[in-house]
């Protein structure tokens, strides 16, 4: 066995697959734990992160602020016991939030969600940045790749190393910044040693909420006719927000764009607390801009009541919307531009009619179509999921002799996804389909009685069956075959 070279709380850990890299280190599974990854920064960074990360884990920031923010739970050391990275909560099956705000993306990776998923979610990931800033941290580099979200809307935040927090005595603080999520206040300055603040953090909130709310268009980004070429930094830093209704100003949001008023009068009037300067008066500080803007806590509050507002339009019953706007913003928005944000889009519609003509054939005792159906609710697609429907397809399409069907039954004897696990069962069918020749069928069992899944291991067996499957090709039979017997 090869020696450890990374230990967790002291006991040796093997690295699984890489996660993901980044600018400070890479990111990986550990064979001990699937719930965990680890954070291995690059040789020359490790030294200087050690006490920021020895600090985090010693605040208990992870089990303070639960399971919506992936904060450093332990240290990793190498064998001479100095500091290489951290462990923290895995993250798998999310997607980065700009593939839900782009809508473009959030059709094909979020397919039949409607603006009610996209409220619900802007929530969660903002009751994920309450969690930080109740924990006593402040993230300082809000931006796009740092905040993750699964198919079903949850929220959780990565990158946590970089959030500025403070000992007490010094910040450690976050270093780095996206101009687009930059605050007024710090547009063009340097960030490697200005001490951030909450309300910098909300003013990047307001703009992601804005971004996932307004169809992934930036609050700033409208166009000043009198300076058509004006940086988005330069907008932001003169307080240019395109859709302010109470202040005035010089430039102009793109054309069918949604509009403030198409938002409940609470979320109206905190864009533009978020957005305005503070106003000049008795007891403004010269030269203190920044207004105070809402809080992550209190945006929480707004979205809650905001989603129980959201009513269906009669003409267009996917289009969802605030019941204050006096008519659907969506049927306004086609009429202008010809894009339906929410409606069924021509490939939704062919994939309707082929599922139509899929039932048909399935009911009239079709083998492929039976199981091809079955697969649908297997997956959820194009249908809701439903674990028994599928089960009772592919034992029908089984019945009428569909070898796909036997294989895929032994795959939900084998997962136990919705109906239990049954390995006894998964064997059998998958013997049913090894009997027609199914290389997958015949890998399948090799695994299981190399595994002993359910049977006493049998390694003579494990390799018979495996060989039948790389006889037909099957690549990680072979890969298997060459590596253990
Ligand atoms: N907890 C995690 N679970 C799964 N993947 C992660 C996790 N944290 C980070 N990653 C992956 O690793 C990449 C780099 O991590 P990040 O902390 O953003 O690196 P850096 O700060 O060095 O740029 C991320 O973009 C993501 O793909
Ligand atoms: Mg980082």
């Amino acid at each position: 066995m090869k020696p450890a070279h990374f230990y967790l709380n002291g006991h040796p850990i093997t690295l699984g697959a890489k996660l993901g890299s980044g600018g400070e280190g890479d990111v990986y599974e550990i064979q001990e734990s699937s719930s965990l990854a680890v954070k291995l920064y690059k040789p020359d960074k490790a030294a200087s992160r050690a006490s920021k990360i020895r600090f985090m884990v010693q605040q208990k920031l992870a089990e303070r602020a639960g399971k919506m923010v992936a904060f450093p739970q332990a240290i990793v050391t190498d064998q001479k016991g100095c500091f290489c990275g951290f462990s923290m909560k895995k993250v798998v099956g999310y997607l980065p939030v700009h593939e839900l705000y782009s809508p473009k993306s959030r059709r094909l990776k979020f397919p039949n969600k409607d603006y009610r998923f996209l409220v619900h979610t802007t929530q969660n990931i903002v009751r994920a940045i309450a969690s930080v800033h109740k924990a006593g941290c402040v993230i300082g580099d809000i931006n796009h790749s740092g905040i993750l979200i699964s198919r079903d809307g949850l929220a959780i935040l990565i990158d946590t190393d970089s959030f500025q927090i403070h000992d007490g005595r010094k910040a450690y603080h976050c270093q780095v910044g996206v101009e687009e999520y930059t605050a007024p206040e710090l547009q063009g300055q340097s960030l490697t040693k200005t001490l951030r603040t909450e309300n910098h953090d909300c003013f990047a909130l307001a703009v992601l909420i804005f971004y996932l709310l307004g169809m992934g268009r930036h609050p700033f980004a409208g166009t000043d006719p009198r300076d058509p070429n004006k940086e988005l930094g330069h907008q932001i830093r003169d307080y240019q927000f395109s859709y302010s209704l109470t202040r005035p100003v010089s430039n102009v949001p793109p054309r069918a764009s949604l509009l403030l008023k198409d938002f409940p009068p609470e979320i109206r009037k905190a864009f533009e607390a978020a957005f305005g300067e503070r106003k000049s008066g008795f007891f403004g500080i010269k030269g203190a801009t920044a207004p105070q803007r809402p809080s992550a806590f209190e945006w929480v509050q707004f979205l809650g009541k905001m989603q129980k507002t959201l009513k269906s339009c009669q003409v267009n019953p996917q289009h969802y919307y605030s019941a204050s706007s006096k008519s659907c913003p969506w049927c306004r928005i086609r009429q202008q531009s010809g894009i339906d944000y929410f409606g069924m889009n021509p490939q939704k519609q062919t994939q309707k009619n082929n599922l139509l003509s899929l039932k048909k054939a399935a009911h009239s005792q079709n083998p492929q179509a039976e199981c091809a159906l079955g697969l649908r609710y297997f997956e959820g697609r194009g249908v809701s999921k439903d674990p028994q429907k599928a089960f009772q397809w592919l034992q029908e399409a089984e019945k009428h002799g569909s070898i796909a069907a036997s294989f895929n039954l032994g795959v939900i004897f084998y997962q136990g996804n919705g109906i239990g696990q049954n390995f006894e069962m998964a064997r059998k069918y998958f013997e049913k389909a090894a009997l027609s020749g199914d290389p997958d069928a015949n890998y399948n069992l090799g695994v299981m009685y190399f595994n002993g899944d359910g049977i006493p291991q049998n390694l003579k067996h494990s390799e018979k069956y495996l060989k039948k499957a790389a006889m037909k090709g099957h690549v990680e039979a072979k890969q298997m075959l060459s590596s253990l017997f």
